[in-house]
């Protein structure tokens, strides 16, 4: 049997802040990759947010719960939502124990 993982939809409002859930089972060092379809949006490995491959068009405006990642929170902030972030995006976490893949439907009214 298939198993099929449903898209968590999120609706934010315009220019408003808006929080993208991701999470995963900490297990020490974590990667974590956020994208929009194959664009990078947010990644944060040796223990700290990497802006290089970052998208311009996310630039300034993400931001993970850092805090709260070594508990296993990998979701993002995407702050100041504009209408062409609407779509989907894929949150990648990898620790030793293995790597995880989840989406999230991002739509933008208002
Ligand atoms: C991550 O932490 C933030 C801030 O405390 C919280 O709002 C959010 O619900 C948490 N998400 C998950 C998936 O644990």
């Amino acid at each position: 049997m298939l198993l099929h993982f449903l898209d968590t939809q999120v609706t934010c409002l315009f220019h408003e802040d808006c929080i993208l859930p991701c999470s995963f089972i900490p297990t020490g060092a974590v990667v974590i990759h956020w994208y929009k379809q194959q664009i990078p949006v947010h990644s944060y490995y040796y223990n700290k947010d990497q802006f290089g491959l970052q998208n311009k068009h996310f630039s300034g405006r993400t931001c993970l719960f850092n805090l709260q990642i070594a508990q296993g929170n990998a979701s993002l902030v995407l702050r100041k939502v504009k209408v062409q972030d609407r779509g989907r995006y894929k949150c990648y976490t990898s620790t030793r124990k293995g790597n995880q893949e989840t989406f999230v439907n991002l739509g933008v009214k208002g």
